[in-house]
């Protein structure tokens, strides 16, 4: 066999690619894309490998957050700084319940791909080509909105790094002081039910910080800063591969367009191109678990992406439905307990509970999004696993997408502010309560 390289993946079938008319502007556009800086380096991939080989043995856990898919639009100050804040706040929460160290990822600085159902989209008798992200059309019903541009992964590329500069910048200095959790509150913070809860929460962490402080010798710049690493779907193999570098002073290849891509369910492919492409990366990689996932198609999936069985390697992102994970959960554990191989389990209960109301608005129930996390704690008590992160589509914009929660959303309220193109989020206080849930169900069951 050749030895890999970041484009073997074009000797096999890759699903979910774009037509573009003129691949050689693609062509141009990739080369372009592979002489820019990278966006990350391999020691902040290979330590968040280490953190989460910590989370997969239930010393740590993943909290993975951010849009279905980010907008250019997007790419602007107020929303990026309202992600940081829901993530930071539900970390917190996660830290106080699990008494556990919290990974903080995005789905952010570089999720502009999504898969589709079908590659045309038909209304009142015209097909044009599905919206598949901003890194590749938009989303306007229109022959020229929906005509894939390649000088768009140019496009994404710049929000990318200018989301992640933002975030490097509020990480880093004072914004992240966990002495000063003022600093990420949101407006309508105040008017959750879950406030008070939260605040009397973090004057209980700020008090044990002073007191660390007192007898700890611990610096405050220890606790101004946070990690908070990035990622993506790798859907478009084109954009990953031309960030796709050989490490400075490491062997191997790594993307360093994201920290941590995953492998959607609709391209996990045992021969396909997403998996071919992935295989050579050194990157932690996610591949999401859908109900289709057979038992034996897994361990295969494990074999080829982690044949070395590294610690930290591999995430499995469960997304069966609350009312399948009972049916598919417990028999692929069983598999991977089987076969050894190290895995960290984490949950989207997000993309196996998608519905469309009788008005066609795409939503998610939020008592079945709960649901799914409860099953799937109480499955991992009862298999002897853990449950080592959760992933979640979520914005800090007070959005109506997903109905039920405290809030009381009902489906009349989904046409209020219904933001998203792709799929429906959680809003702050919907996320905000599966924080809670997690942290509660972490002190039940230690
Ligand atoms: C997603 O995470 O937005 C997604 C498309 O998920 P999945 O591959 O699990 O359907
Ligand atoms: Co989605």
């Amino acid at each position: 066999m050749n030895e890999w390289q970041p484009s073997s993946w074009r000797s096999k079938t890759a699903l979910q690619q774009p037509i573009y008319a003129d691949p050689q502007e693609l062509d141009a556009v990739v080369d372009e894309l592979s002489t820019r800086p990278p966006l990350v380096t391999s020691w902040e991939v290979e330590r968040l490998k280490t953190q989460l080989a910590s989370a997969a043995r239930g010393d740590a856990f993943l909290l993975q957050g951010g849009d279905c898919s980010e907008s250019f639009d997007a790419c602007r100050a107020d929303p990026i700084e309202k992600k940081l804040k829901v993530l930071l706040q539900m970390s917190l929460v996660l830290v106080y319940g699990m008494r556990k160290p919290v990974i903080r990822v995005g789905r952010i600085a570089g999720q502009y791909a999504k898969p589709r159902s079908s590659d045309l989209e038909t209304r009142d008798g015209v097909e044009l080509p599905s919206y598949r992200g901003d890194c590749v059309n938009r989303s306007p019903f229109t022959a020229q909105d929906r005509c894939p541009q390649p000088a768009n992964l140019i496009g994404a590329f710049d929000r990318s790094a200018q989301t992640l500069n933002y975030l490097r910048a509020l990480t880093e200095g004072g914004f992240a002081d966990i002495k000063h959790p003022e600093n990420w509150e949101l407006d309508f913070v105040t008017q959750s039910s879950r406030s008070g809860q939260y605040h009397q929460m973090v004057r209980g962490i700020s008090d044990s910080l002073d007191l660390l402080g007192v007898i700890g010798g611990v610096s405050r710049s220890d606790l101004s800063r946070v990690d908070f690493y990035t990622s993506h779907e790798a859907l478009l193999l084109p954009y990953e591969q031309a960030l796709t570098r050989r490490a400075i002073a490491r062997d191997g290849w790594y993307n360093l367009g994201t920290h941590y891509p995953w492998i959607g369910d609709r391209t996990r492919q045992i021969d396909g191109a997403h998996v071919e492409y992935c295989r050579g990366i050194r990157n932690p990689i996610g591949v999401k678990v859908g109900p289709s996932t057979t038992a034996d198609g897994l361990i295969e999936l494990l074999d080829v992406l982690n044949p070395s069985r590294e610690a930290g390697r591999m995430t499995l992102i469960c997304r069966f439905g609350a009312s399948k994970i009972a049916g598919c959960l417990p028999a692929l554990i069983d598999a991977v307990v089987a076969s050894k191989h190290p895995v960290l389990w984490s949950v989207d209960p997000m993309h196996g509970n998608t519905i469309t109301t009788d008005q066609g608005i795409k939503t998610r129930h939020f008592d079945q999004i709960l649901d799914e996390v409860r099953q799937a704690f109480a499955i991992h008590a009862e298999q002897g696993t853990v449950v080592g992160g959760i992933h979640l589509e979520l914005t800090g914009n007070e959005v109506t997408e997903c109905i039920g929660g405290s809030g009381g959303l009902g489906s009349g309220d989904l046409v209020r502010a219904y933001e998203s193109s792709v799929d429906p989020r959680l809003n702050y206080e919907q996320a905000m309560e599966i924080a809670f849930l997690i942290a509660g169900q972490a002190r039940e069951s230690s």
